[in-house]
């Protein structure tokens, strides 16, 4: 059956590193596209940074792929990150996956460490200081937002962090302030509780602004970090000095139905319209919704090798090259097609032979 996939391309670079992207889920798999507007483009034409249709179609679709959300020109009224704040609310998308590892890029990190580095960022959508209420008062002398925290959010994104850990390599490191803020202690607690049903994992605790520093001193020693909403948007864009550019960097935004994928970085408004946006966290975006909701591993993984060895000698400006972004799209697809062709299995035992000579 062919998947549906709502696409959002958005704001700033979101059309052009989305259109490298879908081209490639194109060559992956035949799936049916169905377009909506969000954020700033949504607000130009309705008014509304997630219009109703925009909802349904997503609400209706296997997956949604999000280019990027926001810009200058949309701060007032409303701004136009609201709508992806409103999508993951009407979603119920209450878990936020980001993996980091190092890629063939140069990272500021110190060598060695970057290499070793593969962490997963597990960042809580639900709650946090983005979404309380009340908030108001931006063009007076007080303003305001609400952190609250229920229980419930915590308990249900902390059981996918320590899923995820045994998965991978059964640790879990979570992040909060509980030595300031209520909301903190209780997401401790919660937290302390939940890793009972995981007797094999091992947790800790940090303080956000250790964290930021320990992240980048010792990247290699952190598994799957568990975060609150604004920590994890915080902390997720300086792990970005691992893979080497926030470029990079894809996201999966889980919940009980439809899963949203998006790069981790922003629209990027200096670089739009030029042509040379890094495409790699939004392919990379594709790769996740191969996995996580076309129940594709397989062809997830060829995509991160494809993307992978293209990065070693086809690079973006922002990574120190000068390829364009169809000229690294470009690239990508020929590595896919080496890739796909390598893991095709063939027919008979001589041809499985042959194949496996080519190491891949
Ligand atoms: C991200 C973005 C969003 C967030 C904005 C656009 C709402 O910064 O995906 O990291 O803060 O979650
Ligand atoms: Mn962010």
């Amino acid at each position: 059956m062919t998947a549906t996939v709502a696409v959002l391309r958005g704001d700033g670079i979101g059309p052009e590193v989305l259109e490298s992207a879908l081209s490639i889920l194109g060559s992956c798999l035949q799936v049916r596209v169905r377009e909506a507007k969000v954020g700033g483009e949504a607000i130009d034409a309705t008014g509304d940074p997630l219009p109703e249709e925009t909802a349904e179609i997503c609400q209706s679709s296997q997956a949604i792929l999000l280019g990027a959300i926001g810009g200058p020109r949309w701060v007032q009224p409303i701004p136009a990150a609201h709508g992806l704040l409103k999508l993951r609310q009407r979603l119920g998308l209450y878990a936020n996956l980001r993996p980091v590892r190092h890629l063939n890029l140069p990272t500021p990190l110190r060598e060695g460490l970057a290499r070793h580095a593969d962490v997963l960022i597990v960042r809580d959508l639900a709650g946090g200081v983005y979404l309380g209420e009340p908030r108001g008062g931006a063009d007076g002398d007080v303003a305001t937002n609400t952190w609250t925290q229920t229980a419930d959010q915590v308990r249900r994104v902390a059981h996918v962090a320590f899923r995820q850990a045994t998965r991978r390599r059964n640790r879990v490191t979570s992040v909060d302030k509980a030595n300031l803020l209520e909301t903190s202690r209780l997401w401790r607690r919660v937290v302390d509780e939940v890793a009972r049903d995981y007797p094999a994992v091992f947790l800790e605790h940090r303080h956000v602004d250790a964290m930021s520093f320990e992240l980048i001193q010792a990247p290699h020693r952190f598994d799957v970090i568990l975060t609150d909403n604004l920590f994890g948007d915080i902390l997720s864009d300086e792990a970005a000095l691992i893979a080497g550019a926030i470029g990079v960097l894809p996201s999966a935004s889980l919940g009980d139905g439809p899963a949203l994928y998006k790069p981790v970085h922003g629209p990027a408004p200096d670089l739009a319209g030029r042509g040379i946006a890094n495409p790699t966290g939004a392919i990379l975006a594709v790769a996740m919704l191969l996995e996580h909701s076309l129940n594709r591993p397989d062809l997830a993984r060829i995509v991160e090798s494809a993307v992978n060895v293209t990065l070693r000698d086809v690079r973006t400006p922002d990574v120190g090259g000068k390829a364009t972004t169809r000229e690294f799209t470009e690239a990508v697809h020929r590595n896919l097609s080496w890739l796909r062709w390598a893991h095709t299995p063939a027919e008979d035992e001589t041809e499985t032979t042959a194949s496996s000579e080519w190491g891949v």
